[in-house]
């Protein structure tokens, strides 16, 4: 009843409190303002476009009459509105209801949520895996967890944010090396030496590069140097691999990588929710020590429901996947990332527009640009923060036709919308031809086939 006591006061003493508290606010505010004001003047600006239909290559957008094309998803296999997908999402709201109300260890555990997590240690043949609300908790709750002040932990530069804030929450020695360089990671693991434990901690597939990270040579040197390797698998659960494992099966060293984070909200149908899989005494710690499990509710069982039917359906067929392989190839994408390297990008379904842009530069600007499309093209020239220009800039495209882009708050929204609309224009014929390929010299590369007319309507 503190605050009873409180309030009373409060009410006693009259006009002074609730004075300060406005002029606090009010300084709040304009704090506030002035931040919004340096996020809007630095061109990283992001709202929010609403959409009104499912998840796709086509939806439909609050405002906008019609359907408009989406190329913003990671959507990579067209899971989130497959029908069996739903089904099974509509059961398990049925019979396990809409939420726990609690979190895992309290009272929120369903045969579902057992049974999702062995389907993923089995789909990833680790020993055994654990569930949290999304891999950001995931990253979130594993270093924390595993590692003291006596570990190191070696991180690539260009990590996702959540890998970067999962370090951060720990007390291990950080070693940072530079984005792909296996010699600038040896020499950080002879640093690394007088530490207890070793960890590389690497995204497998670098999304905002188009890079794929060099698995081998990372396990090679983690042996040498008597390391463990963590891998964030976001960007390749369900479809990297020649039956969708990951960077780990494509690289053929699933038996090196000790953990695994992924995501159940991209690939696996696209609802939410996140794991850690690896070792059995591993995650009997994390279920123990990770706070995001710890403190925060039980996925809900609709989203169970339909991560555990699209693991289902990759792990009866690998149709889907080799579908998506084969447009991976058709289109002539994952030939190189934007370093470059050997073994970037390879079967990556993204290209990187920066190494468009000059093959394109000459292409007249669609104007005027129908409503819808500019909408639809629009989040194209939504900035990025997180992502440093150039690496930012790529143009990704999925399965069944969900364009993705993520683009630099430097780079033109004219560019993007022009190298989009000239994709849209001449797909498929185009990519499969395209010029884009690791060393491409795009000054002499030859122009994209344009058709004059850069503004039809797009079909619904
Ligand atoms: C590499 C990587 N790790 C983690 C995450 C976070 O995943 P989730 O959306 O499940 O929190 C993302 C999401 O964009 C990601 O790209």
């Amino acid at each position: 009843m503190m605050w009873a006591g409180r309030v009373f006061r409060a009410a006693l003493s009259g006009a002074p409190c609730g004075h300060r508290a406005q002029s606090a606010l009010a300084q709040l505010r304009g704090i506030l303002e002035e931040e919004l004001e340096g996020i809007r003047g630095a061109g990283t600006w992001k709202s929010e476009r609403v959409i009104t239909s499912r998840q796709g290559p086509r939806i439909h957008v609050d405002g906008i009459s019609g359907g408009i094309l989406n190329f913003c998803a990671n959507n990579y296999l067209g899971l989130s509105s497959h029908p069996e997908v739903i089904q099974a999402g509509l059961r398990a709201l049925e019979e396990f209801g809409a939420g726990l109300s609690s979190v895992r260890f309290i009272c929120g555990t369903q045969s579902i949520h057992k049974d999702l997590e062995a389907k993923i240690a089995r789909f990833h043949q680790r020993e055994d895996a654990i569930l949290y609300p999304s891999c950001f908790d995931a990253n979130a709750g594993l270093f924390e967890a595993l590692l003291t002040p006596e570990d190191a932990v070696l991180s690539d530069e260009l990590n996702h944010a959540s890998i970067i804030d999962g370090i951060r929450l720990c007390k291990a020695h950080k070693y940072r090396y530079r984005h792909l360089d296996m010699a600038d990671l040896e020499a950080k693991l002879q640093e690394a030496q007088k530490h207890r434990l070793r960890l590389v901690a690497t995204d497998g597939a670098f999304s905002m590069d188009g890079d794929i990270a060099p698995l081998q040579e990372i396990c090679c040197l983690a042996s040498q140097y008597g390391a463990l390797v963590f891998v964030d698998e976001c960007h390749a659960t369900g479809f990297l691999g020649a039956t969708g494992r990951g960077t780990d099966e494509l690289l053929g060293v699933m038996d090196q990588v000790t953990i695994i984070n992924s995501t159940l909200g991209k690939a696996l149908g696209g609802a939410s929710g996140g794991y850690t899989t690896g070792p059995g005494s591993l995650v009997s710690l994390l279920r123990q020590r990770a706070r995001p499990y710890l403190f925060s509710n039980s996925l809900p069982p609709a989203v169970v429901g339909c991560a555990s039917k699209a693991l289902d359906l990759l792990m009866e067929s690998n149709a889907v996947i080799q579908s998506m392989a084969a447009k991976t190839q058709r289109c002539g994408l994952g030939q190189g990332g934007a370093s470059g390297g050997e073994e970037a990008g390879e079967g990556l379904p993204c290209m990187p527009a920066q190494a468009l842009a000059p093959c394109l530069r000459v292409l007249p600007l669609p104007t005027p640009l129908p409503q819808r499309v500019a909408l639809g093209l629009g989040s194209l020239g939504q900035g990025l923060p997180a992502c440093p220009p150039p690496s930012s800039l790529w143009l990704f495209l999925p399965f069944p036709g969900t364009f993705l882009c993520k683009c630099s708050p430097s780079a033109s929204l004219g560019l993007h919308l022009c190298l989009c609309w000239s994709l849209l224009q001449t797909w498929p014929q185009t990519l499969g031809h395209m010029p884009i390929r690791r060393g491409c010299d795009c000054s002499t590369a030859p122009q994209l086939p344009v058709t004059p007319n850069l503004c039809p309507q797009i079909p619904q």
